[in-house]
Formats: structure tokens, sequence, C-alpha cells
């Protein structure tokens, strides 16, 4: 009995310490298991300014540099994420568990997970991945329009849907960090990177990038549970550089930025202002320059513009290496000027070893300050305190029946329909049920095409990659038991054809010509050729150039990289819905134009910045 009362007696002094909120002293108490000591930083009384304070103040340098770094899956074991304290892991495009399921990615997650919850201060690793049209890398998963046919919808409210559904499928399987949205304002349309961009005006960023933030955070910017961390990118004017004057082996990606300071604030700021608005965890830094000068070495732009002038309170993330594109340094000067620059966490794939040695030795040689240290670190603690990962460290597997839902898919499908461009109609639009059809191109059936970049793989390819519906099922499902979809051209009313550019991520995408596959210009030379109506759907993450076919054209339609849900398209095409969408990027007459941008000088592209026909449905 004594001892029982022994017990009672303790508990309720644990209690009442617990309840007042008092400070916990961290002697050892008590050895059994059941009252066990809550670390300070975790009482839950505290603000997060506060736990984050306590736990600051008992790391070590070592502790410190680990959160500050953010190594890629394949190049980390999970016992090294406990031996070096890492802070973060990420998966680079494509790179996935080996089946490549829902619950092998929450295996892999957790397993990264358990071996940081080992670590003497238990702080959880926070988990990136590229969402950036849906939980990309998974197959399986809900693949929504790329960033530019979010553009042409010009609805908030549906990409705030977009994100919402997005994070629900990343974190049902681990991950609490998205990579995205991408709030590039695409100028030159011969970037790769051009579809990752909701348009060339800063109009869309500003109507956009904010609602997919909340999307993907929470309205309140909760960040936790089914939702994610967001990441704004790229800071700051990726979309603007010059032709030719790419980096890391491109022509334009990863370029050079040159125009004013006063118009780098007009275009390129505004995504950030609105992310920021929403409260967005993260801004990734952007591999370009800025007037001669690295984005990973602009002190002005980072810490006194983005994080003072702008008051960016989450982190500032690194792009993938981007530290060793600082030409002209040793690794240790890239360190200390990257460091100083005022990035927070460097996402350092395969070299997070030599980049921890070289920041130890940067603060003990008093190069980078610990004041510095403890900004970044303060920053990246807060954002995962906001997270919950503390509290809940582990994968909440009871959304995964969610992944893919046909809930989710019907939400991609309306997308597609709203992000829909239609340019020329000459009365063959909405098409008749009950036709036959011929349907060809070199999109019309193919689920990688429709997707594109960062889908599966980095670089995304054609063919039959993920489950969905191609257009050409889209159109056999619309006309089922009515019309007919006919191989032969000749007993055709009408034919439709699907053209368009084949997947590419990044500056492998970066292309001086535009121009349409010789295999798609030869069958549009046969159909237009046999005298039938001819309706072209273009299917590529950019306009390409047209101008010498589209008179033998009755009708054409911009479907940018539409995703899983291509049955979208032909809910349009056959009237169920009419076109809503508009152009968010200007279309060249050539390439000789390009760069071409709404308010530009000598204007005069082949349709403007804007454009978008209806059909008449009455
Ligand atoms: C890439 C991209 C960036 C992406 C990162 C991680 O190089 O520039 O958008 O988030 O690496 O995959």
């Amino acid at each position: 009995m004594k001892r029982l009362a022994g017990f009672s007696l303790l508990y309720m002094v644990l209690l009442i310490c617990f309840i007042g909120g008092t400070v916990f002293a961290s002697t050892e108490l008590v050895e059994n298991e059941e009252f066990k000591i809550i670390p300070d930083y975790m009482n839950p009384f505290l603000s997060i300014e506060e736990k984050v304070d306590k736990l600051l103040s008992v790391m070590t340098l070592e502790e410190k540099i680990g959160q500050m770094t953010q190594a890629e899956r394949r190049y980390i074991t999970p016992d090294e994420v406990y031996q070096y304290k890492i802070g973060s892991i990420l998966s680079g495009g494509g790179s996935t568990p080996f089946s490549n399921t829902p619950e092998a990615w929450a295996n892999m997650y957790d397993r990264f997970q358990k071996w940081a919850m080992k670590t003497r201060l238990k702080i959880p690793i926070i988990y990136g991945v590229d969402a950036v049209h849906g939980h990309n890398n998974l197959r399986g998963a809900t693949i929504f329009p790329h960033n530019i046919g979010l553009g042409a919808t010009r609805d908030p409210e549906l990409v705030e849907k977009v994100g919402r559904i997005t994070a629900k499928e990343v974190s049902a399987t681990g991950p609490d960090w998205n990579f995205g949205p991408c709030v590039a304002v695409a100028r030159d349309e011969r970037w790769g990177r051009t579809y990752e961009s909701f348009g060339e005006h800063p109009e869309l960023q500003k109507l956009l990038a904010g609602a997919y933030v909340r999307g993907l955070q929470g309205p309140e910017a909760e960040m936790d549970g089914e939702y994610v961390v967001a990441c704004a990118k790229h800071y700051v004017g990726d979309g603007g550089t010059e032709w030719g004057s790419g980096d890391g082996g491109y022509l334009i990606d990863r370029g050079d930025v040159t125009v004013d300071e006063k118009t780098l604030r007009e275009i390129h700021l505004p995504g950030y202002i609105e992310a920021i608005e929403e409260g967005v965890g993260t801004i990734m830094v952007s591999f370009n320059s800025y007037q001669g000068v690295k984005m990973h070495a602009h002190k002005y732009l980072i810490t006194d513009v983005l994080k003072g002038e702008l008051g960016f309170d989450g982190f500032v993330v690194s792009d993938w290496n981007g530290i060793n594109e600082i030409s002209g340094y040793s690794y240790y000067e890239k360190v200390v000027k990257s460091v100083n620059a005022g990035i927070d966490m460097f996402m350092v794939p395969d070299s997070w070893k030599k980049f921890i040695y070289n920041l130890k030795q940067a603060v003990e040689n008093g190069d980078v300050s610990e004041e510095r240290i403890n900004d970044a670190v303060r920053r990246i603690l807060t954002v995962k305190f906001k997270a919950g990962l503390f509290e809940k460290p582990f994968t909440d597997r009871s959304h995964i029946s969610l992944i893919g839902s046909e809930e989710h898919r019907e939400v991609a499908r309306e997308a597609v329909r709203k992000s829909l461009v239609l340019l020329k109609n000459e009365n063959v639009l909405p098409l008749d049920k009950d036709s036959k059809i011929y349907v060809g191109g070199s999109n019309a059936e193919d689920i990688g095409s429709q997707c594109g970049g960062w889908t599966i793989t980095w670089q995304g390819r054609s063919g039959d990659i993920t489950e969905g519906t191609t257009v050409l099922e889209g159109i056999e499902a619309a006309i089922a038991g009515r019309g007919q979809v006919v191989n032969d051209l000749n007993q055709a009313d009408v034919a439709v054809i699907v053209v368009g550019e084949d997947p590419y991520a990044e500056g492998r995408g970066d292309n001086g010509r535009l121009e349409l596959k010789q295999e798609d210009i030869s069958l549009l030379e046969k159909v237009t050729g046999a005298g039938k109506p001819v309706v072209v759907v273009m299917i590529s993450g950019r306009p390409l150039i047209i101008s010498d076919y589209i008179d033998d054209w009755d009708a054409f339609v911009m479907a940018w990289l539409p995703g899983t849900e291509g049955q979208g398209i032909a809910d349009v095409l056959f009237g169920d819905y009419n076109f809503t969408g508009r152009l968010p990027v200007s279309w060249p007459e050539d390439v000789s134009q390009l760069p071409i941008n709404y308010g530009d000088d000598d204007y005069d592209p082949l349709f403007e910045y804007g454009t978008g026909l209806k059909m008449d449905l009455e």
C-alpha cells in the first residue's frame, strides 16, 4: 500500500507540474517508463517560439548543422540520419521506393523517421517531394494539369482544391513537404520549365500562388495532418532568363536575368508576396543569376529583400546542389557565401557529408557566425513545430484509400475542362456524339505525354506510365452507344488529331524551334488533304509554331499538359461543357518573335495573351 501511495503522490506532483506548465527540471525523478520526463521543448503549454528557444539552447553545433542539411534518399541510410542528426530527406524527381506503392512510401518515410527519433533530442526529419501536379512520383496518384494549364483556368478556388488534394495524397504516404508551387513567370516559351509556370503575366501568380499554398498548407497555414508544408519556387526570376545565357549545359534554364530591379520586382516578385501572405513555410532559391550574380549567393535579394523587406519568416532551401554552381570559388567558399547569403537548409543530395564538414569548419574559423546558424535552425525548427512533426512524426496511413480516388479524379477532370483554350472554331465544335470520328496524332493515346515531365520519373516519358484516361478513351466513352471511332478516315464525318510534345523537364526542355513533330505534320497533311473537317488538339507544355498549318484546320484547341484525366477534353469537345480557358502566355507567330509578352511595344503574336473562344451551345 505504501508503495502505491508513494506513486500516486508522485503522480499528483507531476500532474500539478504539468498542469501548471512550470518548467520541467531535467532530473531523473523516476525510472518507471510510465513517468518518462517530457523534454522542456515538448511542453504543450509553451508557444512554438518558446519551444524553439528551449530546443535551440540545448543543441550542439553538430546538431544544428545537421538540421541545415538535406540528403536525397538514395544517398543516405536511415542510421546515417541518426549518426549525423540529419534534418531533412528528399525524393528527387522519380526517386521512389522500389515497389512505388503508397505503403512502400509510408514504410520508407517511417524508417528514416524512426532513426531520426533515436537521436539525443529526437528532432524529426521533414521529408520533401516534388508534387508539382499531384503526388506525381507515385504510380496511381491523381495527376492534375501542370501549372500552365491551371493558369489558363484563372480559377483560384479550383487551384486551391488541386493543392488540397495533392496535400492529402502526399501526406497519406508520409512526406510532409511539397516543393511547390512553382511561381515562376515564364517570359520566354523556349524555356523547358514554361509549363511549371502559371503564365507570363504576374497577374496570374497574384491570382493563383496564394490559392495553391492555401490548398497545400490549409486555410490557417496549419501544415499538419492532411496538409503539407509548401515551397514557393524558384526565388527569384527563374522564368526571366536570357536565351543563350543558360547554365549547367542548358540554353536558357539557370541563365541570367538582366532586367533592372524595378522590372524584376514588378514581374517576378508578386507570386512570392502572395505566398508569404498565405504563410508559406519555405521558399526555394533559384539556379539562375540576377545581373551576373548567382541567386544562391545573393545576400541582398535573399536576406535584405525576402527576409527583411518582405518579412518571410519560414526557411529558405537551396536547390539541388545549387551551391556548386556558384562559380569561381572553392567548395568551402561556396558554403560560406551561400549560408551567409541567407539560405537556411541545403539540398546537398549526395554531398551532404562534405557540406557538413565544410560548414563546421566555417563556423570554427569564424567565417560563418553562430548567430547565422541559430537563425537558420530557428526557422527550420519553427516550421517543423508548425507542421506537427514533433507530436506526430510518423505517417498517418488512414487516408491511403483516397489516393487516385474517383472523387479526386473528378476534380482533376474539372481542371482539365477549365484549362482548355479554344483558339479556332469554324462551326465544327461541339462535335456530334452520333458521328463517326477518326482519332489520330502522336498524343491521342498517350498518358505519359498527357502528363509531361515530373511524372513517375523526373523527365516523364511517353507511354502507359500510370493509371488514367487517354484523349481517345475519353472520346470513345463520350460517344459509346451512339457514335463510333473509325480507323478509316474515308468513313469519318470528322477527324480529331492530337498533336504535341514528348515529355521533358527542366533545361532538357529548352528548345529554340518549338516545331510540331514531323509525324503529326504528315498526318495533318493527309487528313486535311482528304477533305474532312479537322479538329486539332495540342498537348504540350507551351505553344508550338503552327502558323503554316492552322489555316487548314477547322478547329484548334490548346490542352497544355492535362494529366491523367484525359476525358476532360471529350467533355468539352462534345459540348457537355463550354470552353472557359484563356491563354496564360502569348502565342508566337514565329520563334523569331521570342520572347514575346503582353505589353511589349511591337506586340504582334499569332494569338494574344488572354485569348479564348467559346462554342455556340444554344
Ligand atoms: C530540381 C529542381 C527543383 C526541385 C529540386 C528537387 O533541380 O530545380 O524544382 O524541387 O531539384 O527535385
